[in-house]
């Protein structure tokens, strides 16, 4: 929707503070993690801590979760205005969403898509994507691809795998575009190189990418992160998750040190002594004795 390249949502690590380092290197949008329509309906004030913030609420679209098409749209009006545009979680496989008749459940109830894609933008003025998954136990795309059209979607993200197959095998890239609205491809792009294969196999339009963005922020640029570098970054990582979320950030960044580490020396015993950490100074005194030693 916003260019050819963003940052697939993932509830727990696509917050405000990783958003921002990935727009630093080259995320040309992202979306906020999945927030429920109901509690959105019912005025939890934890949402609030999922909204998008000033400076980048032109490029993060807002996505919920829910399976009545009334809430859902009762929601998108409240939500409208917090992002970009707001985007329908019709992908997650998880056993708590699905049970509710939400995320993926929604690929076996194509009518239901439809209704809740339809009552969304009759509520609201702004754009309206959807995320799905190429099926519930089968591949479906197309099939699904036409209903999304068809209830008035603006643009459409699948992830390459059915709901069943929750992360394992290998995505499927192997999709027709029919161009009707913007299509994005996602699941398993791992770099720019796979990302422009991705796009050139399904003919999307452009790109999302997930799990390879966490602890390397820098897969959306073409530079090459040295040592220095990737320390500046894990630092001011840590800095900013900390201002978001106080003292938590020692035990929240915790997600994100393999990735950080990959392919580094004597990671694996550094990763242990390291989810022991629950002092953000000690943190980033741990990681700089870390690289020092690497350095060395
Ligand atoms: C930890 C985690 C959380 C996720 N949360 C969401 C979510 O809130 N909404 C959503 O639509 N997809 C969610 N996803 C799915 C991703 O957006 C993406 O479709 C999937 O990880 C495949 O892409 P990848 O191979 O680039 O990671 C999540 C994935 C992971 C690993």
């Amino acid at each position: 929707m916003l260019g050819e390249i963003g940052l697939a949502p993932m509830a727990g690590v696509t917050n405000w503070s990783f958003r921002k380092l990935c727009f630093e290197y080259g995320a040309q949008f992202a979306f906020t993690e999945m927030i429920s329509a109901d509690s959105v309906v019912r005025n939890i004030s934890i949402n609030n801590k999922y909204f998008p913030r000033c400076e980048e609420k032109d490029k993060v679209a807002v996505q919920i979760f829910g399976s009545d098409p009334f809430i859902m749209a009762q929601a998108a009006k409240i939500v409208e205005g917090k992002g970009a545009w707001i985007d329908i979680n019709a992908g997650c496989p998880v056993k708590k969403i699905v049970k509710r008749g939400a995320g993926s459940a929604l690929l076996r109830d194509l009518k239901r898509l439809k209704q809740i894609i339809y009552e969304v933008k009759k509520n609201v003025n702004c754009k309206v994507s959807v995320k799905v998954r190429l099926g519930w136990e089968k591949n479906e795309f197309e099939k699904i691809y036409n209903a999304v059209v068809e209830a008035g979607a603006d643009a459409i993200f699948v992830h390459g795998r059915t709901a069943k197959q929750m992360y394992s095998g290998k995505a499927t890239w192997e999709l027709k575009n029919e161009g009707y609205i913007p299509f994005y491809i996602n699941g398993d792009i791992n770099s720019l190189e796979i990302a422009k294969i991705a796009k050139e196999i399904s003919g999307a339009d452009g790109v999302l990418i997930g799990r390879g963005a966490i602890g390397s922020p820098w897969i959306f640029s073409k530079n090459q992160i040295g040592l220095v570098e990737r320390l500046e970054i894990i630092l001011r990582h840590i800095d900013l998750l900390y201002e978001e979320v106080g003292e938590r950030a020692a035990v929240e960044f915790r997600k994100f040190v393999s990735g950080y580490t990959k392919n580094l020396r004597n990671a694996r015993e550094f990763r242990v002594s390291v989810m022991k950490i629950l002092d953000v100074e000690e943190l980033k005194t741990t990681f700089t004795l870390y690289f020092e030693k690497l350095a060395a």
